[in-house]
């Protein structure tokens, strides 16, 4: 069968290439490196194809959709007319990984009409960048379809190799799981159905979620993903390990039979592919963020990217609680005198934080558990009008804390932890961030611990997709940022949203205080750089430096080296990076300490100088502002070696360069605190080699002269 289409496609192409015709539906890539060429079937059903290099990436590839109120939009498509444009532009990032972003594309416009009644119409647009594709429907206003109720998407991506592939499921409630690594024909999503550390978990078919990655033997790097996710369900890519072929299986809803509904005109997220040579350049392609409109919030400067600490690994470590003791009276919270003494978010707790921060140029201090409602949290049915997001608990005076940061010039950051109650969410968000307003807190972590109420409804359909889009756009009117746990996927709406700062979206650090399963072992963050990462900035709260932390819990530990923990300042991409130990863990070391202390959150460039998919990277950026660079290297649980040449250093220019490696017995299991701290001086001309042990790494803090 596949051979069969194979030869059907060339002969369809190349009759068509013969004709003037046939050139308007391809688009070539600015450096003509990548081609993606657009036809109907003679049944009149639209494909696509990409090469690159002449050679086939994504072979015919169908599209359509199943509706419920309308018949299907798979066949009888004639094209009416297609149009091309050539795009280039340069913009700022506010925020970002880079100052100035290039945004170069060759677009193809189809525009495509049923040729038998209804005949209605369905534009399909493709943008084609040097490192990969992104398309996306549009459903034209007109006469005969007002709305549609779609029962599923059927975009396909048939690939031609049994690509390795590094794969989370397609969990419809959570992105938290491990990746694996196997062949794209052995995926078995459905094997991880059961999950002991998951509060929700659903995965119903062979699917798994985005981006997901693979490389292929001849050294082709994919990634496919999808970029504004706008009142439309979350994609999961169905997987046929027979024919090597990937389907659109959006996310559904037990409330409605169809997964989307929307009023016509209205156009899909981009589907996107991105397609690279090396490992490298796919975290620096910005294919994602260039598919987003531009900045609709104007100026967002009242946000600023910061370092914080937080009341936040003690409740995962068990050293203290979110909740007070406090108990439901007639409706209302009330202290019955049942107060445990294990609260973590007390007045008295929280200034000590605010202390440190303001002594290590840390600019916010996180305080979970500061409202009432946690005695009801994990494990109730009936979470709505639990949580209020404005009453205190008795031992935390939020007034004293918000003057006594500003006293020290510490910012205090939000949580509203909604535990999945939407609807209660949703009334309180005008009280809750006014009140943000008033204190002037400009961030907040939100959270959806638990099955979405109202019941049915799952984290990446498009009732939440609505909902945490609305939260962000809501939040900007009161100059406030989001960084969502439990969130949607990030599909570069930070571009015109910018006040989406960060979020959650995979297995953070948590997991390592408390995973039944071990936590995340060393490779998950070298898989991470290569997947999760090309979605957007990650709030994985590094910077652990009690790495076994034997007297909180001793089946748990971080698995990684601390020189690791410091290099993920630089690996792991966000505009806000948590210290997130304790005080007195990081008093306790105040050589490393002074890394963090100097690293920066907001970058001019990037560069990645090395890496392979799961294995590991090696990532520079430079600071805004200082012009100070820093490096990151991080490796699996394997050893190695690396060689670094200091010209990314910009020309003329000397630099001290504190470098803090792994020291010669380090191993992330055996021996993670072993660390070797060294200053030389360095200049575009420098070199150097790094071993890196066992689940380590290095970090360099290189400031100028
Ligand atoms: C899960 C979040 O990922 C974690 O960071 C947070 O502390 C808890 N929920 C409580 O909201
Ligand atoms: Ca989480």
């Amino acid at each position: 069968m596949r051979v069969f289409i194979t030869v059907f496609t060339a002969l369809l192409l190349l009759s068509c290439n013969s004709s003037e015709e046939q050139r308007t539906y391809e688009a070539v890539s600015s450096n003509g490196s990548l081609k993606l060429s657009f036809n109907l079937s003679e049944a009149g059903q639209p494909y696509y194809t990409v090469s690159r290099n002449n050679t086939v990436v994504i072979d015919t590839s169908f599209l359509g959709f199943d509706f419920k109120n309308a018949p299907a939009f798979d066949k009888n498509f004639i094209i009416k007319n297609t149009e091309t444009e050539t795009h280039k532009e340069t913009w700022t990032m506010p925020w970002g990984e880079q100052l100035l972003v290039d945004n170069n594309y060759r677009e193809l416009r189809v525009m495509l009409q049923e040729k038998v009644s209804p005949e209605r119409f369905l534009n399909i647009v493709f943008r084609v960048y040097d490192d990969g594709v992104g398309f996306r429907y549009e459903f034209p206003k007109q006469s005969r379809l007002k709305t549609v109720e779609i029962t599923e998407e059927h975009t396909q991506f048939n690939l031609t190799q049994d690509y390795k592939t590094f794969w989370i499921p397609g969990d419809w409630d959570i992105y938290e799981h491990l990746y694996s690594t196997t062949k794209l024909s052995e995926i078995d999503a459905v094997a991880y159905a059961d999950h002991v550390n998951l509060a929700q978990t659903y995965i119903p078919e062979n699917s798994v979620n985005t981006p997901v990655t693979m490389v292929g033997e001849d050294g082709t790097h994919l990634s496919f993903h999808e970029a504004a996710l706008v009142d439309y369900s979350g994609m999961t890519l169905k997987v046929d390990t027979k024919n090597l072929n990937l389907e659109s299986l959006l996310v559904g809803s037990e409330n409605t039979n169809y997964k989307v509904k929307r009023t016509l005109p209205f156009h899909t997220p981009w589907r996107t592919v991105q397609i690279t040579d090396n490992a490298p350049d796919l975290i620096e392609s910005n294919l994602i963020v260039n598919l987003n409109e531009p900045n609709k919030l104007g100026d967002v400067s009242w946000f600023k990217p910061m370092k914080y600490t937080g009341v936040w690994w003690e409740m995962h470590l068990g050293k203290s609680s979110w909740d007070y003791g406090m108990e439901m009276v007639d409706g209302e919270w009330k202290d019955t005198g049942k107060a445990h003494g294990k609260h973590g978010a007390t007045t008295e707790n929280v200034k000590r934080f605010i202390d440190f921060s303001a002594k290590n140029n840390i600019k916010g201090v996180l305080v979970e558990g500061w409202n009432t409602g946690w005695e009801r949290w994990i494990g109730f049915e009936d979470r709505e009008g639990v949580f209020d997001f404005v009453t205190t608990y008795p031992d935390y005076d939020l007034n004293e804390v918000i003057r006594y940061g500003k006293e020290k010039g510490v910012d205090i950051i939000m949580h509203h932890e909604t535990s999945a109650a939407t609807e209660t969410y949703t009334k309180q968000q005008d009280t809750a961030f006014a009140l943000m307003q008033h204190y002037g807190i400009h961030s907040v972590k939100t959270g959806y611990v638990g099955k979405i109420l109202p019941k049915g409804e799952y984290h990446h359909g498009q009732y939440m997709v609505n909902h945490y889009n609305n939260t962000v756009e809501k939040a900007a009117k009161y100059q406030v940022a989001i960084n969502a746990h439990e969130p949607i996927k990030a599909t570069g709406l930070r571009r015109t949203y910018p006040n989406t700062i960060s979020r959650e979206g995979l297995r953070g650090q948590e997991f390592n205080a408390w995973a039944e399963d071990g936590g995340n072992p060393p490779e998950h963050l070298p898989i991470v750089a290569f997947t999760r990462m090309l979605a957007g900035p990650i709030d994985f709260t590094p910077g652990i430096f009690n790495i076994k932390f034997n007297e909180y819990k001793s089946e748990n530990q971080v698995n990684t080296t601390i020189a690791q923990q410091l290099a993920l300042y630089v690996v792991i991409y966000s505009p806000i990076q948590m210290a997130a130990d304790l005080v007195e863990h990081y008093e306790a070391n105040p050589e490393p300490l002074q890394f963090i202390k100097d690293v920066g959150v907001d970058w001019e460039s990037t560069e990645v100088l090395n890496g392979e998919v799961g294995d590991y990277v090696t990532i520079v950026r430079k600071e805004r502002e200082t012009g100070n660079w820093f490096l990151g290297s991080i490796t699996d649980e394997n050893a190695r070696e690396i060689d670094i040449s200091f010209d990314f250093l910009d020309d003329g220019e000397t630099y001290t360069a504190t470098i803090y490696k792994d020291g010669k017995n380090a191993h992330w299991d055996k021996n993670p605190l072993d660390l070797d701290i060294e200053t030389i001086t360095v200049n575009k001309a420098s070199k150097s080699k790094f071993k890196l042990a066992p689940g380590g790494g290095v970090a360099i803090s290189i400031l100028k002269n």
